[in-house]
């Protein structure tokens, strides 16, 4: 995918004028440790790759609206290195950041430190995440305590620290036409693994299979990999939310529940969920309670529309989740008594969605003060309704005891979507999910 620096220079505007005159110093991610001096493969932190596209460790990105003659952009980096660069591979160094990535100017990162206070002074702020960034953290507040010592000599200094992430988060919630097209294509790739693994499922074969076939799917696709640890359960191990040990044998009679998506070259991100039979076919519980929470899921889908609301999506799901399980004597009493004291809760324990984006659980507020947010055209989030029955969680009060039929059935159904002009667009619809498409003829 060619990169357009052309978009990651109008994010930047767009952010500059919003900062007004504070500078903002935007960090990459480090590498992170795995084990020993063994290292993760190298993940970018979104927000810098948001503003400039670029893809290697440590870098330090500074935007300065306040300097409206000089450089506004400036990146410091890794300089090319070959010794260095036959380790650990291609840099861009300076002449690259400037040339490929449209810096101003670029300079070595071991510079970082020494040019901090030339580019920051005469800022009103400093615009900086703290607690985030442990390696320039302490540059950034020497810099502006340096400023502070100088203050009645030079008479200026910045007033004080304040946060880039309500500007950057604000303007990452709403997907533009690129970054819309980009989710679809991991959407796409996503929804084609789950329609592998469904096909390839059999009663006997091990969990860690159907893993390997969907994130084999993803890199011979040309995706990084899995965007989040995959979830691939069979049974009872569905009802462990985060269950990702993925090592146990797939059983004649069990629902098979698949949480995984794949994260694309810019790091978009498909975040997809299906449930269907081992065996191909439902039992009757297990038919009862996917047709409930596929209502659910098609119910909250129909909610996501501009001027709706997360929270409302997520209140649709839980309303027809409960009302149909008190309808099938898994719960008793009036839905509205039921959801006010949160006596589903040990079969739906979680909300209906996040945002995504090029975070998995992505950037943005969920509520501004008192009130939920409004969904506006360009928001993408998740509509991932489930229920749960094991015995993990004790019954409420007042509630019925569960049959054992329906324990060890775990369902989700997760799709991603976007708000669109009139409603919304499910970009992972390829990936089936009809009672009649989950099962064999
Ligand atoms: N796979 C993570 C989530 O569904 O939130
Ligand atoms: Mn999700
Ligand atoms: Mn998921």
């Amino acid at each position: 995918m060619a990169m357009d620096p052309a978009l990651y220079g109008r994010r930047r505007e767009r952010f500059m004028a919003e900062l007004g005159s504070a500078a903002a110093v935007i960090p990459a991610a480090p590498l992170a440790t795995h084990h020993a001096d063994c290292e993760w493969p190298f993940r970018q932190n979104s927000d810098f790759f948001y503003l400039t596209g670029f893809d290697e460790p440590d870098a330090v990105a500074l935007l300065l609206p306040h300097r409206p003659e000089g450089e506004r952009f400036v990146l410091f980096v890794h300089p090319k290195d070959p010794a260095a660069e036959v380790w650990t591979g291609f840099r861009w160094g300076t002449e690259g950041a400037v040339e490929r990535f449209g810096a101003d100017i670029a300079y070595p990162l071991d510079q970082l430190q020494g040019r901090l206070t030339e580019f920051l002074d005469g800022a009103d702020a400093i615009a900086f995440r703290v607690g985030r960034h442990p390696q320039v953290e302490p540059l950034v507040l020497q810099t502006w305590g340096r400023q502070l010592d100088r203050a009645s000599r030079s008479g200026s200094a910045a007033l004080g620290l304040v946060a880039p992430c309500p500007i950057l988060h604000r303007l990452r919630l709403c997907k533009e036409p690129h970054e819309l097209d980009r989710m679809r294509e991991a959407c796409r790739l996503s929804a084609e693994a789950h329609e592998l693994a469904r096909s390839i499922t059999e009663p006997g074969m091990n969990e860690a299979q159907i893993q390997s076939a969907i994130e084999a799917h993803f890199r011979s696709s040309g995706a990084r990999g899995p965007a989040y640890g995959s979830i691939v359960a069979g049974g009872d191990n569905a009802c462990v939310l985060h269950y990702t040990a993925n090592s146990a044998e797939l059983r004649d009679g069990d629902l098979l529940l698949i949480d995984a998506g794949c994260s694309i070259s810019d790091y978009y991100n498909g975040d997809i969920t299906r449930t269907f039979p081992i065996n191909g076919h439902f039992t009757a519980e297990q038919r009862d309670l996917y047709s409930l929470v596929l209502s659910a899921q098609q119910a909250a889908i129909d909610a996501v529309r501009p001027g709706g609301t997360a929270e409302e999506v997520h209140l649709t799901a839980l309303t027809v989740l409960v009302d149909g399980l008190i309808e099938l004597g898994l719960l008793s009493g009036d839905s509205e008594g039921v959801i006010e004291r949160g006596d589903y809760r040990h079969l739906y324990m979680h909300r209906t969605g996040h945002w995504l984006g090029l975070d998995v659980h992505d950037v943005g507020a969920y509520r501004l003060g008192e009130k939920p947010a409004n969904l506006t055209e360009g928001m993408v989030l998740t509509v991932e309704p489930g229920l749960y029955v094991s015995d993990r969680l004790a019954v409420p009060e007042g509630q019925p005891a569960i049959d054992d039929r329906w324990k060890g059935i775990g369902i989700r159904i997760e799709d991603d979507v976007a708000v669109v002009n009139g409603g919304c667009e499910v970009m992972t619809a390829a990936a089936q999910k009809s009672l009649a498409a989950m099962e064999r003829p």
